[in-house]
């Protein structure tokens, strides 16, 4: 009983509560927030990463404004179940460029960060025009007219820009060509080669399938991506941090 006593006399005088209460939890806080302080970086390099090229930035952009993220996350849990479903858990550095972050907070359908690959052009050109033709249970909704919206690079620079604002290290170079980046990532005949210097990694292709740039295009480059960056067969996590 001696050590509850002891604790009785705190629980009875209130005032002494809050105060010991307040220290407790301002020690608690300084230990845990600290050591942000001194730390150069809480984001681990990973190698692959790089920023979204002119299409897949914009593919984004049309991701965000059609409110993708409403039922879909971008962000694989470290849980067995997860790592089973979708692969390898999201690293931080995988959203590193993302201003905002596509995390979600909802799965209505399922989690897109790393749907890259997994499916063909045809088969997300077929699903977004129709998803029921794909999935005959689905609920999502169609986004057939992305197909019909061409779209011209005409203020791709300055997007490029804002996000070097905030902190993506888009270079001088990538900014001089934006523009016919974003042109030759959709077609397959163009010159791409320095393109592709500058997006490692880079899938060049018509997406859609159709003639010009349209929303379409731009909307699958961006999903085609997503996950491909980061060879998980040659990554460890860096445990020394
Ligand atoms: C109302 C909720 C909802 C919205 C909004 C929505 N989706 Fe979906 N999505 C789903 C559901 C449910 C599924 C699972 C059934 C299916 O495949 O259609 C799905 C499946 C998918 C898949 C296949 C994923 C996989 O691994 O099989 C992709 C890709 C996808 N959605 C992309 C998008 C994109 C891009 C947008 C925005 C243009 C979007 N979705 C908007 C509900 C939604």
């Amino acid at each position: 009983m001696g050590f509850l006593d002891k604790h009785k006399v705190i629980e009875k005088n209130a005032t002494l509560l809050m105060v010991l209460s307040l220290g407790v939890v301002t020690i608690g806080g300084a230990v845990e927030i600290a050591p942000l302080f001194w730390l150069q970086n809480t984001i681990e390099d990973v190698e692959g990463m790089r920023p979204y090229s002119p299409l897949e930035l914009t593919g984004r952009d049309i991701y965000v404004r059609e409110g993708c993220y409403v039922c879909h996350s971008q962000m694989i849990r470290p849980l067995r179940d997860e790592v089973e479903r979708y692969g390898h858990y999201s690293l931080a550095a995988e959203s590193m460029y993302d201003h905002p972050a596509q995390w979600g907070s909802k799965r209505t359908g399922p989690d897109l960060a790393r749907v890259g690959g997994r499916y063909s052009d045809k088969w997300h050109l077929d699903h977004l025009t129709d998803p029921q033709s794909v999935v005959p249970v689905s609920i999502m909704p169609k986004y057939g007219f992305l197909t019909n919206k061409m779209i011209e690079p005409t203020y791709i620079e300055d997007l490029l820009k804002t996000h070097r604002f905030v902190g993506v290290p888009y270079t001088d170079d990538m900014i001089i060509n934006a523009k016919a980046d974003f042109i030759a990532q959709a077609d397959p005949d163009s010159d791409y080669d320095d393109f592709l210097v500058r997006y490692p990694k880079a899938q060049v292709r018509n997406f859609d399938n159709k003639a010009g740039v349209s929303e379409m295009d731009a909307l699958i480059a961006y999903l085609q991506m997503l996950g491909t960056l980061v060879d998980f067969s040659t990554f460890t996590p860096d445990a020394s941090r």
